[in-house]
């Protein structure tokens, strides 16, 4: 079986594990998926089974620093030491042990969070794009956006479209190595879209999804429904966003967040991330929906929503949803 090691290798081509410089430093945002990642081909390496489009949160991401050191790898959160057993910890060492030269070589890793991860949202994919730029900034490889999104992929699926800004679309791919399962980004722009957090908990989830998804593949009945769906879904998506058609692009948002979500309750045993207040808020979308607001939501592996709709309708949103948090994806904030 391919190792994460070899695809390394593979993506580094004679480069060299030395640094050029003192410390290396990455930035990257966190992404939403308008067509969601769900259910891998390869598990060692983060291959999916289906491609799946995004957008980036520009400002909201992570930010990382990475330093050689001796005796131990350091891994600290907003200036926090994180202990190597807990799944962060762990997370990140597995992710240096792809390219650590010998085994005397350790590293400082510290990264902040620019985003609320209170918000609701998953830092794990800004957390390892930011930390792959890190790292190839230390080494100076020079690696292209698309290795940088292969890289990032080896530490969590949707890492590899946080290298990007704007809307991105991860590729599948077909080979058995996964060197063509890269994302890149669409060159078009949406100044208006906004997007919504609805924050309905922040208690830790109890399945996390990449349990979730092996489980979905492995035990849904209702998985074979889902790569024909995303086939459909990435193309409706992509006409809406060229044509700038908002209502086709929400109500494929929706309907994609919502089938994943029904592939998972048809697994054994079942995932449900919804909390009763999650199926509220839905609740209240279609109601402000069925009374004229253009107002869509997507989910992810969690019980919060985030809501798209358009920057004319900010106003009648907070409305509806006093609590809500706006990110403008393609303006700086
Ligand atoms: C529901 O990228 O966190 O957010 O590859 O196992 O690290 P691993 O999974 P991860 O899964 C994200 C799932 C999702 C959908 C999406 O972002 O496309």
């Amino acid at each position: 079986m391919t190792k994460k090691k070899d695809i390394v290798k593979l993506l580094l081509q004679g480069r060299e594990v030395r640094p050029c410089k003192e410390r290396g430093f990455g930035k990257a945002w966190a992404n939403i998926a308008v067509c969601k990642y769900w259910g891998k081909r390869n598990e060692e390496l983060n291959i999916p089974v289906t491609s799946s489009l995004s957008i980036s949160l520009n400002g909201h991401g992570t930010e990382t620093t990475v330093t050689p050191c001796s005796g131990n790898d350091e891994v600290s959160l907003a200036g926090r030491p994180i202990a190597p057993a807990s799944q962060f910890g762990r997370g990140v060492a597995g992710f240096l042990n792809m390219f650590r030269p010998d085994a005397n070589t350790f590293y400082r890793v510290e990264t902040t969070n620019t985003i609320a991860t209170a918000a609701g949202l998953a830092s794990s994919a800004s957390g390892f794009a930011a930390l792959a730029m890190a790292v190839n900034d230390l080494y100076d490889w020079k690696l292209s956006g698309r290795e940088l999104s292969i890289f990032a992929r080896l530490g969590s699926g949707s890492a590899c479209r946080s290298i990007f800004d704007g809307f991105v679309e991860w590729n599948a791919g077909a080979s058995a190595d996964g060197m063509d399962s890269f994302a890149e980004p669409l060159s078009v722009e949406w100044p208006d879209l906004r997007i919504g957090l609805v924050r309905v908990s922040t208690v830790p989830k109890t399945v996390s999804s990449r349990t979730a998804m092996k489980r979905t593949r492995r035990t849904s009945s209702l998985y074979e429904a889902w790569p024909v769906k995303v086939a459909h879904d990435m193309m409706l998506l992509k006409d809406a966003i060229g044509t700038g058609n908002f209502e086709l692009f929400g109500q494929v948002a929706e309907s994609n967040a919502l089938a994943m979500h029904a592939t998972m309750i048809g697994a054994w045993p079942p995932v449900l991330y919804w909390l009763p207040e999650s199926v509220a808020v839905m609740r209240d979308i279609w109601r402000a929906r069925d009374e004229g607001l253009r107002v869509y939501f997507t989910m992810d592996a969690g019980p919060n929503l985030k809501l798209l709709f358009l920057a004319e309708d900010e106003d009648a949103v907070k409305k509806y949803f006093p609590g809500v948090d706006v990110v403008t994806p393609f303006v700086k904030p």
